[in-house]
């Protein structure tokens, strides 16, 4: 694939400013691309790899939103556990032949991805950058106990 095609549904619009998330979110955009134009034939394996990229970029930033205590986590999991139900429930039925479910699925996504990055996802990659550029520091307290 070059690289024309691959930032097909890239727009810098969409950085966030925290490379990690950034990078993921090419790559989500890349799939969902690549859903809507593939040859019917190749439908099911690129569903597949995005499935398992969706597993993977949810994960990762549960995994950020764990390193400390980031406010609004529930939701933005909450929403990340919709969105990969729908792609388990679009798979079963692509791998029973219903290919235009599968592009229905990527057209659904690419409308959602801007309004998830601008209201979720970014309120997330301002808070790991701050982190990471030293912004207030984790202190570990030790618990008091009435023990002596
Ligand atoms: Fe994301
Ligand atoms: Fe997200």
């Amino acid at each position: 694939m070059g690289r024309e095609q691959e930032d097909a549904g890239w727009e810098d619009d969409f950085l966030l400013g925290f490379g990690p998330m950034d990078e993921i979110h090419r790559e989500f955009l890349d799939l969902v691309q690549a859903l809507q134009v593939v040859p019917d034939g190749e439908v099911n394996a690129v569903l597949g790899r995005l499935a398992d990229h969706a597993e993977h970029h949810f994960a990762e930033e549960a995994a950020w939103m764990s390193t400390g205590d980031f406010p609004a986590r529930d939701c933005h999991v909450d929403e990340h556990d919709r969105v990969m139900a729908s792609i388990r429930e679009v798979q079963q039925l692509a791998a029973k032949g219903d290919r235009a479910v599968a592009r229905r699925l990527a057209r659904a996504l690419e409308d959602w991805f801007p309004g998830h990055a601008t209201y979720m996802d970014s309120a997330l990659a301002q808070w790991m950058v701050k982190r990471s550029a030293g912004g207030a520091p984790i202190v570990f307290k030790r618990k008091k106990t009435d023990q002596s």
